[in-house]
């Protein structure tokens, strides 16, 4: 059952929140992108919440939850292996407040650092997130700590909320917003504001495939668990939907849509090659659905929350290499030379003449394919396109060199 006053209630929070958040965070800009306008059709705007305090929109709603614990408990605990870890240690740190933060055994060293570099002790608990959140409910029973939720709590979506405010007083007037969705919170937050002060905006909540948890519980009309499987958008894997958030997000958002790896990926790589800006998986799920023409927008004005920018380099490095071997930029071809001293030279040459840079070799004459006294040689090189990488196959076969590009 919908429940109007708990509506009411997160609207007025949001806006008291908003005195308390501003006072701690950015301002995120919000930019119109002229080609992310041209690749999807529709008019864009970014709000650039990757570049808030902390690396995320996180930190709105923890600070909103901790600024209300003030003065009431000792302490704060969380579970989280990622943003709102961070949030949560930010908050307690503003406030003078202890904190302790258990994540899984898994958490990444640079994440478990960055909550640490915020005064947080961190406890590393449990191979998945469930038993990290066990252990979190008993160290707040423990030391008398209040245990601060990642999404479902109604002051941490009135902290989340304060973005849609923000929004809405650098921007009057856009048709549809995309909003990354995991547990639900920031969502909620959103559309408890938007559909009270400007209801003719579409909320469009995007999930990735492997975690469509929201999707499937609005089938369903009850919240349900749907087990996640790996994706690059980490942030977004959660369960089940709290019962707070789904009962909002059932009664104000339009729509869920989901969206594959590969289009995550590629919009993290867009993000970074036109916008200069470097975007997380879950939040480039927004930018991702654009540029999957998934949705009809045309010529709609089109606001994407870019709700995080804190990616693991190692997870970066992969998708830059699979981006600049999507974009003809980084080529692989393999042949076969005559294994006698000068042919890779000669072969090192023809690529050095077009401009290709060589990153990899990979010389091998244990192939049972190779022909006898030839060698199978494997070169991967930086090239300005495939159009010219072409050209280096075709001259690389007018010297007598078998060359074919690998895909
Ligand atoms: C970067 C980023 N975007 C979006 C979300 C989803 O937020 P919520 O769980 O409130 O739906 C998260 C959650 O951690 C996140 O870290």
């Amino acid at each position: 059952m919908f429940s109007e006053a708990l509506w009411n209630s997160i609207v007025e929070d949001s806006r008291r929140a908003l005195e308390v958040v501003r006072g701690y965070t950015h301002i995120t800009p919000l930019s119109y992108s002229a080609s992310l306008s041209r690749m999807s059709g529709c008019r864009v705007y970014l709000k650039y919440e990757n570049l808030q305090k902390t690396g995320s929109f996180k930190v709105r709603g923890a600070l909103y939850k901790v600024y209300t614990l003030r003065g009431k408990v000792r302490g704060v605990v969380a579970a989280s292996a990622g943003n709102h870890a961070q949030g949560v240690a930010y908050a307690a740190s503003m406030f003078n407040m202890s904190s302790v933060i258990v994540m899984p055994e898994n958490a990444s060293i640079s994440k478990v650092e960055a909550t640490q570099s915020y005064g947080a002790e961190v406890i590393l608990y449990g191979r998945v997130y469930d038993e990290a959140y066990a252990r979190a409910l008993e160290i707040a029973r423990e030391r008398g700590y209040e245990f601060v939720h990642a999404f479902d709590d109604p002051h941490v979506i009135a902290g989340q909320a304060t973005i849609a405010w923000e929004l809405l007083e650098q921007m009057e007037d856009f048709d549809v917003i995309l909003v990354p969705v995991g547990g639900g919170g920031l969502i909620a937050g959103v559309a408890s504001v938007l559909k009270r002060v400007k209801p003719s905006v579409k909320i469009i909540g995007v999930e990735p495939e492997a975690a469509p948890k929201m999707k499937e519980s609005l089938k369903a009309g009850k919240p349900v668990v749907v087990e996640p499987k790996p994706t690059v958008a980490d942030g977004l894997v959660t369960r089940r939907p709290g019962d707070i958030t789904f009962q909002l997000a059932s009664n104000l958002v339009d729509d869920i849509v989901t969206v594959g790896e590969e289009d995550i990926s590629r919009a993290i790589y867009m993000l970074l090659e036109r916008k200069k800006t470097l975007v997380e998986g879950a939040g480039a799920v927004g930018v991702a659905t654009l540029l999957s023409g998934k949705l009809k927008l045309e010529d709609k004005k089109v606001v994407a929350l870019l709700s995080g920018g804190n990616i693991d380099l190692t997870v970066l490095n992969r998708i830059i290499l699979r981006g600049l071997a999507e974009s003809g930029k980084l080529a692989r071809i393999t042949g076969y030379i005559p294994d006698y001293p000068g042919q890779l030279r000669k072969t090192l040459d023809v690529i050095a003449r077009h401009r290709g840079n060589i990153l990899d070799i990979i010389h091998d004459r244990s192939d049972p394919q190779t022909p006898a006294w030839h060698a199978k040689v494997t070169i991967v090189f930086e090239t300005p396109n495939t159009s010219i990488t072409r050209k280096i196959v075709e001259e690389l076969e007018r010297e007598g060199f078998k060359f074919h590009l690998e895909r």
